[in-house]
């Protein structure tokens, strides 16, 4: 992977995108570049962050993501405790523009 290269983050269907900055969380991220995403504990357990992986791969920072296998397998990410390892496009409701207003 090319360290220099910031992965795109796309958010449907509001549309909203931001980039990947190395080391931190997708949520981390977005916040970072004004976009709020639902989140409540940030380590990974309550779920409340619980979104889909629409296109993209992703890598987790910690070894057990509260999410069962079937969810993983339907695409289900939890962007507090994930990073993009590609451009992606995730599917959130609640993503707020915190820019905008
Ligand atoms: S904010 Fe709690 S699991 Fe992501």
């Amino acid at each position: 992977m090319d360290p220099k290269k910031a992965f795109l983050i796309e958010i449907q269907p509001v549309g909203l995108q931001f980039e990947q900055v190395a080391g931190m969380s997708l949520l981390q991220s977005g916040l970072r570049a004004g976009v709020r995403l639902p989140n409540s504990c940030r380590n990974g357990t309550c779920r409340t962050c619980m979104c889909k992986l629409s296109t993209g791969e992703i890598e987790y920072q910690i070894e057990w993501p509260g999410l069962a296998r079937e969810e993983k397998a339907e695409g289900w990410i939890l962007p507090c405790v994930a990073e993009a390892r590609s451009d992606l496009v995730l599917d959130v409701r609640g993503a707020v523009d915190l820019k905008a207003g």
